[in-house]
């Protein structure tokens, strides 16, 4: 078999290879991935099975997060200096304090407190496209939703709405020629956000107001409390985290009820599945992909020995398919109960943090959209993001009665 893991156009095309990747499972579940010389990438172990997902990513001190940041080229120096910093590229105990006092904004009684507020979007979003004559579900729900969601919570300013969702477009697309002309438009976008985010932050110091992220500014019961640049990047990570992973599952949850229409059916008969329904569109889309660690040591995954130095490749889209986890698991189930997903990451330290946010956006969304908008129909091709990082959905038509 011809595996080609990393190849961008072939996500543009059909999203992840879950033929390739279900032919590891059962032959090669740890396997040696080339490397690319003509793009100056190495080779990799390319991590396919459930249980060794979640091995990896419980192991930090085995598999680091933080040693060789890139996932394959080197970032320009000025970003790396900036990733360096982001709790999602920094390894216990460094990460551990960070970690804990942004998860006091972030618990499920706190973001519950969101969901009027989510649904009043949802509400206005539905207004808007029926007011429209041809209708885009990633232009008009699934971007906008995430996105003033997150704005709200960092207090930027409405107008500002545009800015980012174009910085996170060319972030996320810089290898997707609709988004950026080339990789080094997503560096500079990146920089530019990071600008931003040190100037919203910085507002928020100035004027604090009753919201999580002034919370999270004050100091912790026992006294600790983010810096400054920790604060900044923090707004910096919410910025990038918590776009664009959940208007892929909005759209590619969509997209899984279109080729799925007695899913959909079940879904409008019956609103209260939409909270396990919410679940089965991350196990489906698996909105990241994959995730990339460094072995810290000689070791051992799933039988198959590593270096230290090793670059590992854990592949979610590929663990949430996994037979030996779930019954049927090519089956798309909307009530699918239990669901051991792990589309929010393997558990252990980095476990996404905004995965009670996505949830509820999905859950609320799904509801609204199946009591306003049962007879939703897709009306043109879908088209994907050249990416292998994100399972991204760039367009796709529908119409609404
Ligand atoms: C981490 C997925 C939504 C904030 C992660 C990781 C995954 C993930 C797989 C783990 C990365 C690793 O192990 O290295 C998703 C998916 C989402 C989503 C599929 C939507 C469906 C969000 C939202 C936010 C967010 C809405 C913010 C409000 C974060 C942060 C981290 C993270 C801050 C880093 C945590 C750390 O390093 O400790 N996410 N995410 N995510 N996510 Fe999410």
């Amino acid at each position: 078999m011809d595996i080609d893991l990393v190849d961008q156009d072939l996500y543009a095309q059909h999203g992840p290879p879950h033929e390739q990747l279900a032919w590891l499972r059962a032959n090669a579940p740890v396997y040696r991935h080339h490397g690319d010389d003509a793009r100056d990438w190495p080779p990799f172990w390319a991590v396919t099975k459930h249980a060794d997902v979640v091995h990896v990513s419980r192991h930090s001190e085995l598999f680091s997060s933080s040693r060789k940041l890139a996932l394959f080229n080197e970032i320009p120096e000025a970003e790396r200096e900036m990733q360096r910093l982001m709790m999602l590229n920094q390894d216990p105990p460094e990460h551990t304090r960070r970690r804990s006092l942004v998860n006091r904004g972030f618990t499920p009684r706190i973001i519950g407190q969101l969901e009027q507020h989510i649904r009043d979007i949802c509400h206005d979003l539905v207004d808007e496209a029926k007011g429209r004559p041809s209708v885009d579900f990633v232009r008009d729900i699934a971007a906008p939703l995430p996105l003033y969601v997150i704005c709200e919570l960092l207090g930027a300013p409405v107008e500002d709405r545009q800015k980012i969702f174009s910085w996170s477009n060319r972030m996320i697309g810089a290898e997707d020629p609709d988004y950026a002309a080339d990789p080094a438009e997503g560096h500079a976008a990146a920089m530019e956000v990071y600008a931003y985010a040190n100037e919203l932050a910085a507002q928020r110091r100035a004027e604090p107001r009753d919201d999580i992220i002034t919370k999270l500014l004050q100091p912790a019961e026992n006294g600790e409390a983010l810096s400054e640049d920790e604060f900044d990047l923090f707004v910096l990570l919410l910025l990038v985290a918590g776009n664009e992973t959940t208007r892929n599952g909005a759209s590619g949850g969509m997209l899984a009820l279109f080729e799925h229409p007695d899913q959909w059916a079940r879904l409008v008969a019956d609103p209260s599945l939409a909270g396990t329904a919410a679940d089965e569109i991350v196990r489906w889309a698996s909105p990241v992909n994959l995730f990339r660690r460094t072995a810290t040591a000689d070791t051992v995954i799933g039988g198959q020995p590593v270096r230290e130095g090793d670059k590992i490749v854990v592949f979610y889209s590929s663990a949430n398919r996994d037979e030996d986890v779930f019954d049927s698991p090519g089956v798309f189930d909307i009530g699918r109960d239990p669901n051991p997903h792990i589309g929010f990451g393997g558990g252990g330290a980095h476990f996404c943090l905004g995965n009670h946010l996505a949830k509820l956006e999905l859950r609320v969304m799904l509801e609204v959209l199946a009591d306003r908008l049962p007879k939703l129909a897709q009306a043109g091709p879908v088209r994907r993001l050249r990416s292998y990082f994100i399972n991204g959905i760039k367009e796709l038509p529908v119409t609404l009665t």
